[in-house]
């Protein structure tokens, strides 16, 4: 099986993108699949944590247009399958339909669920990256519809592999969804048909900030051999310690900015410089650094910087915008939802509060209640600003993906999830080896985190081993070039 060639600059030559910015295959007509024959599509979801359990809560919610019901559940951690459950349960009494017997746990737990679904169904794959391709492999060859969160890839080999296996998925006509939700809000995608039509003139710079405290399992102390017996299941629950699992803080965290300036430029870079640094490391051993600054440079010269940053007490910021020849847009303000997008005639901030609710009084009860979303009050340098309320972007991802599955559309986010995942491997890759890293560098670098990530097993090794001193490798810019960290010899 051989990967298309893809590069930033063939991307747009071959693909068509489409309004949602999924990218198909021009002219190509393919078999019809769906959930035919059954009007309530299936669904599985495989990964029971945190955004498993938002996405299946997001995919369930549409059933009002289009019923769909969960009948299957996958997981390594019975705690986290057992938790997922019960809030699914308690949020869509209806269409949760697992029994005892299809909740399964273990490396090949998700076959087992995927077992329990027919052609045109849909599996939610919400692990840590490094199970994707494995379990896309699954899916295609079930037949069966995916949606993937993000990062779906953190290293050249596996970004090779998914490329290459989407090749099978769309001679099935399988739909692919990549959790990058923000290309289905309606507001950013408004925004982005404006700078399209050249209201913001050329672009020639992009800044996105993710700048918070530690988060979720950025930074991480010694295993407690006693009480996490599997080295390999710790590293799981801490799966942004460690690269082979998400591609660490950097990739897990910062590719919604990163692909929000790609996705306004309309183009991927081809280039990336950085510095990085940790101020204080301490007993942690975490292959994270805690500060993080790329310049990406785009083939007409033109740049974009990410800066992201897990400290505590620094100022805190979780914004994209984008500047051109005409003016500055703002993709998100602060967050994922509401994006407060808008475009301004300068290149001054307009700070927005976050839309609320006006209080009016329940003319039936006689209490205060919330009145309707007041728009924000705008200065005269706003040429547009994003319509309030927002549409939750969680789930207009679902609503998109199962209109999609049923009604036959177009629906392939595969590549630009792809492109997306290797264009923040490579700004940590700079990062982590102070080195200038092309988009075909990281493409082509031969260092794969996690080799036989579909081999894994319950009682098995972890891809990463700890030396003596319980300390895993860290990235050493100037020092270790050619890979992120010192690559261990494999275990036979
Ligand atoms: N789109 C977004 O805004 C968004 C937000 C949060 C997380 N995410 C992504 O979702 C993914 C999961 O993040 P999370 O915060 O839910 O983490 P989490 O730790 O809460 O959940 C991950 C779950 O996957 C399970 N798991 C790990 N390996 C598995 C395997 N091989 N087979 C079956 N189950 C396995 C874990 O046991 C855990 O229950 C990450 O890739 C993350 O980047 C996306």
């Amino acid at each position: 099986m051989s990967s298309p060639i893809i590069t930033p600059s063939t991307s747009r030559r071959d693909f068509i993108r489409t309004a949602a910015g999924a990218s198909v295959l021009a002219g190509i007509q393919l078999p019809y699949v769906h959930a035919a024959g059954s009007d309530q599509m299936k669904a599985v979801l495989i990964g029971c944590g945190g955004r498993g359990t938002g996405a299946a809560d997001n995919a369930l919610k549409t059933k009002t247009k289009y019923p769909i019901k969960l009948v299957a559940m996958a997981d390594v951690q019975e705690n986290r399958l057992k938790s997922s459950f019960e809030t699914l349960t308690a949020k869509h009494p209806d269409v949760m339909s697992v029994s005892e017997d299809n909740k399964f746990i273990g490396f090949d737990a998700y076959q087992k669920a995927m077992d329990q679904l027919s052609p045109g169904d849909v599996a939610i794959c919400a692990t840590p990256l490094a199970f994707r391709w494995v379990h896309f492999k699954y899916a295609i060859e079930k037949g069966i519809n995916i949606f993937m969160e993000k990062p779906v890839c953190a290293d050249g080999p596996t970004a090779k592999r998914l490329l290459a296996l989407n090749e099978e998925a769309k001679k099935k006509n399988l739909k692919v969804a990549i959790g990058l939700m923000c290309r289905h809000c309606r507001r950013r995608q408004e925004l982005f048909d404006r700078i399209q039509n050249g209201e913001l003139g050329d672009i020639l710079m992009g800044r996105a900030y993710r700048m918070s405290g530690p988060i979720g399992t950025c930074f991480t102390l010694p295993r407690d051999k006693e009480k996490d017996k599997s080295e390999l299941i710790w590293q799981i629950q801490h799966f942004h310690s460690f690269l082979w699992a998400s591609g660490g803080a950097f990739s897990d965290f910062l590719i919604h900015n990163i692909d929000e300036m790609c996705w306004m430029k309309n183009d991927w870079p081809v280039e990336a410089q950085a510095i990085s640094g940790r101020t204080n490391r301490g007993d942690f051993i975490d292959q994270n650094m805690d500060s993080y600054s790329v310049e990406y440079t785009f083939k007409d010269g033109t740049k974009a910087y990410m800066e992201g940053r897990n400290v505590a007490g620094c100022r805190m910021d979780h914004s994209t915008t984008v500047h051109g020849t005409k003016g500055m847009a703002v993709v998100s303000a602060a967050g994922h939802m509401p994006s407060l997008a808008m475009i301004t005639k300068n290149h001054v901030p307009v700070r927005i509060a976050k839309p609320r609710a006006r209080k009016i009084k329940d003319p039936k009860t006689g209490k205060m209640i919330d009145g309707p979303i007041e728009q924000p009050v705008l200065p005269p340098s706003v040429k547009w600003a994003a319509q309030q309320p927002e549409p939750n972007p969680y789930d207009l991802e679902w609503e998109d993906l199962i209109d999609a599955i049923r009604n036959n559309k177009p629906y392939n986010e595969l590549e630009r999830g792809v492109m997306a995942s290797v264009a923040t491997s490579m700004g940590r890759m700079a990062s982590h080896t102070g080195q200038i890293i092309t988009f075909d560098q990281m493409l082509n670098c031969t260092h794969e985190f996690a080799p036989g990530a579909d081999k894994f097993t319950m009682d098995g090794p972890a891809p990463l081993i700890a030396d003596a001193s319980g300390k895993y490798p860290i990235p050493q810019p100037g020092i270790i070039k050619e890979t992120e960290y010192e690559v261990q010899a494999a275990k036979s």
